[in-house]
């Protein structure tokens, strides 16, 4: 399988910031992994341009379930689509948090997403106090019994494993730790989705960085990584791309 280096510039990035996507992409111009940003929703389209013809695809962050209606301030997925992104990002702990987001919710961001050509990057991930009240598995067990969709391919799924704790902190899980959640995601989506889930790319997430990027892809069933503020800069992605 081809692993996934993502990037989410979160509430960050202004159009001076695209020059960080021309500069990632005048440095790997063929990846040996596929390259993914999604920057703010006002970028979407100026960076699906700047990137054309380039091996760096542009995803969203979030998307509203419903195709269209009156939902002021939301945006589908087929917008996110006609802006040329390719993939979104659903149910990020600051979304579940912030936005109140459900399991529920984000299986229906995420069937309306695949319905209009979208890979979603599904988030996951527990609470420090989940993982001290020994809950890890528990929660990130019905997390994605609740928001994956049924019938999902390895084309049609990413899955980001993000433990809120390491978030923006500067601190990461131990290696074993990792390896713990990602063969436990492995084993519960072939229950879920069968043997499409052999090539669903899982994607570790929080406070990946150059400096640790190489020891946590090291780790089984690890295909990636969703990275925050390290994305923001492209000689910081691209050290983490080069690591895959
Ligand atoms: O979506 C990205 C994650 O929330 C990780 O953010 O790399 O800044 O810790 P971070």
């Amino acid at each position: 399988m081809r692993k996934l280096a993502a990037g989410n510039w979160k509430m960050n990035g202004n159009a001076a910031a695209l020059a960080e996507l021309t500069a990632l992409t005048e440095a790997h111009p063929a990846p040996a992994c596929d390259m993914l940003i999604c920057p703010p929703a006002t970028l979407i389209a100026q960076a699906a341009w700047a990137t054309k013809g380039t091996r760096l695809a542009i995803g969203g962050q979030d998307c509203h379930p419903k195709a269209s209606g009156a939902h002021t301030g939301d945006i589908s997925a087929a917008m996110l689509k006609d802006a040329c992104a390719s993939y979104v990002i659903l149910g990020h702990s600051e979304r579940r948090a912030d936005h109140g987001e459900t399991d529920e919710l984000v299986l229906a961001k995420a069937l309306a997403a695949v319905e209009a050509g979208l890979v979603p990057v599904v988030c996951l991930g527990e609470t420090e106090a989940q993982r001290d009240a020994g809950q890890t598995l528990a929660v990130i067990g019905e997390q994605l019994a609740g928001s994956v969709p049924a019938g999902s391919t390895a084309a049609t799924l990413v899955i980001a494993y993000e433990p809120v704790w390491a978030i923006g902190t500067g601190r990461t899980p131990t290696l074993d730790q990792i390896a713990e959640v990602h063969s436990f995601l492995r084993v519960s989506l072939m229950k879920q989705i069968g043997g499409e889930a052999a090539g669903v790319r899982l994607l570790y997430g929080g406070s990946v960085k150059p400096s640790n990027a190489a020891e946590i892809f090291a780790v089984g069933h690890v295909d990636g990584a969703l990275v925050g503020g390290a994305s923001l800069k492209a000689a910081d992605f691209g050290a983490i791309v080069a690591a895959l």
